[in-house]
Order: structure tokens, then sequence, then C-alpha cells
């Protein structure tokens, strides 16, 4: 069953598309991640299918309701932790989870069994009786993200929960979030970190100025794109010299950089090295340094959002 179905999903604010019409399915049973750097629209979308915000336009349905029509009957199914801070300040530790137990109906001995289980889980025994506001804003994240676990529900979305985290913190997040899933629990997961969406997601959405500019698996993107290799050669030869001899080959791009550096980026990229290498031959244009670059997701990640930004 799709969890998440939206369709043409679109908000602008005056003339920016904050986000401009995503279409999305998201299965049952994992997580799917929304990876894109600052101001891509990840925050705006997560409102959007959290029924905070109401679209500009399009449709969206989650977890088989109309969101649009029903966004009451939505948010109660749901889970959210919004990239913002949200606590009490003078509320401690134990007293904010309880307490959201309580907004969530939760009966009191499962509350008390729940907070005490977080409270575990999340290593908040030290912290148990501190004020929100005494805490780090790292502590309050984790705070934040383990109040939710106070209710049950079906879908979980998370806005970017690992800023501000030391990376064992975060690496016990991830895993403890991972091991939710393995349960069930579905989980929409914004991050501008690729390492984590990796390691966290099945799938991800790769997003950039309100635009999602591909859908795939970790390893799928790798299979998809990994083929594309950079080969860096870097000639003695002036850019205008060299310029006329690479004129005809075709299929590739080449790139002078600081004046004596051509850049191979291509699927085939064997294949227009050895026309280049044979250009330059014939020239008697000598060779001072070659080299492949290995393409790995960050590089991919980085080419698309620079793609898009150059086509815009
Ligand atoms: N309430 C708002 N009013 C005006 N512009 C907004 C508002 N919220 C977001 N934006 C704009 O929409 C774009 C996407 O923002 P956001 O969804 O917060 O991105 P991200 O979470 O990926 O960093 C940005 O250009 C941002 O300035
Ligand atoms: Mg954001």
């Amino acid at each position: 069953m799709n969890c998440i179905s939206a369709k043409n999903l679109s908000k602008s604010y005056g003339s920016v598309r904050a986000v401009n019409e995503i279409n999305l399915s998201v299965k049952s049973g994992q997580v799917f991640g929304f990876l894109g750097p600052n101001g891509a629209g990840k925050s705006t979308a997560i409102k959007l299918l959290t029924t905070l915000i109401p679209p500009s336009k399009g449709s969206l349905s989650i977890l088989g309701v109309d969101a649009i029509k029903n966004p009451l009957d939505v948010r109660h199914k749901i889970g959210v932790v919004l990239q913002q801070p949200s606590y009490e300040p003078t509320l401690s530790v134990e007293k904010s989870l309880e307490k959201y137990g309580m907004m969530w109906d939760v009966p009191k001995a499962e509350r008390i069994k729940r907070m005490e289980q977080l409270i575990q889980d999340f290593d908040l025994g030290e912290i148990r009786k501190k004020r929100n506001e005494d805490l780090s804003i790292g502590q309050r994240r984790r705070v934040q993200v383990a109040r939710e676990f106070m209710h049950d529900m079906d879908l979980l979305f998370l806005d970017e929960p690992t800023v501000g985290l030391d990376p064992s913190t975060r690496r016990k997040l991830l895993d403890y979030l991972k091991n939710k899933v393995s349960t069930g629990l579905t989980i929409f997961y914004t991050t501008h970190v690729l390492t984590e969406a990796e390691y966290l997601c099945d799938e991800i959405a790769i997003i950039d100025k309100g635009k999602i500019l591909t859908v795939a698996s970790p390893d799928s993107l790798k299979t998809k794109f990994g083929k594309e290799k950079t080969i860096k050669i870097h000639i003695i030869t002036k850019e205008d010299e060299i310029s006329h001899v690479l004129s005809g080959i075709k299929d590739c791009k080449i790139d002078f950089n600081s004046g004596t550096n051509i850049t191979i980026h291509s699927h085939e990229s064997e294949l227009v090295l050895l026309q280049v290498l044979k250009a330059l031959n014939e020239n008697e244009i000598e060779i001072e340094d070659l080299s492949a670059v290995p393409t790995n997701l960050e590089e991919i990640f980085l080419k698309m959002v620079e793609d898009n930004a150059s086509n815009h």
C-alpha cells in the first residue's frame, strides 16, 4: 500500500515556488528520504504532507485519507517532528514526555511505561529532571524526537532530526529509527546530508528548487550514475591552442578549467578518452597528468544540484 501519494503538489510563496509539482508514492514499511540542499523545499514539503499548510494546488492522500479534504483525520494518524525547536522551557524532560503522552490520550500506566522506555532508548537518564531551557541544542532535539514516540503512529515525518547531534548520538538515532521501521513504521525523512540518507533510506528523492530531480534506491542511484566517470587531464599547452584540437569530439563535456585542465565527464568516458588522447597525440600535445575520479553518491548529488542550477 502507498502511505503517501502526492500528485502535482505545489506551494508558492509569492513568486517563490517552494514546492513545484512534486509527485510522490511512498510505500509502507520503508524510510523514504528527501535529500536536498538548504532552501530546496524540504520543510515546505513536510508541512504540506502533514497538512500543516494547504497546497497551492495538487492532490494528496496520506494513509488512504484525502489529506486536502480531511486534514484532521490525517493528523491523528501521523507523527511529526518539525525542523524548528518546540518545547516548553520550564518543563523537565520527563514531564515533557509525559505531557505529550497525555495530549495523545495515552492512558497513565502506558504513559509511564513508554516514558521510562524512551528515557532509556534515548539516553536521557542523566537529564531527566533537567528543565528543557537548561539543555543543549542537541539534547533538546533528542527529547523532541523521543517525545514523538510517546504515541502510536503508522507514519512519521522527521525534518532534519540529526542537526546538532554529535556523530555517535546521530548514529544511535538512525539505528533506533531503522529498528522501528523493521517493526512496521514508515518514515519520511529529510536531510541535506547524503551519507545519512545512504545509511538510513530505502529510497531517496533528490530535491532542489522545489523540484524532484530523481527518485531511486541508494544502490540504483550508484548503478544508474556510477558508469559516469570523470577523467581529468592536465596539459602544458594553452587553452586557445587546445580548443580547436578537441572541437570535433562529440558526446562529452570538456571543460577548460584554469587554462590547462581538460575534464571529461561522460557515460562513455573511456571512449571519449581514447579520442582525446588521439587528438592530443596527433597535435603533439604533451600530457602532464591524467587521473580518473571515481563517482560516488556525493558527487552524483552535487552534480545533479549543479546541473539543475545551471538550467535555471
Ligand atoms: N513561510 C514562507 N514564506 C515565504 N517563503 C518561504 C516560506 N517558507 C519557505 N519559504 C521559501 O521556500 C523555499 C524553500 O524553503 P524550505 O522548504 O524551508 O527549504 P529547506 O527545508 O529545503 O531548506 C525557500 O526559498 C524559502 O525561502
Ligand atoms: Mg528545512
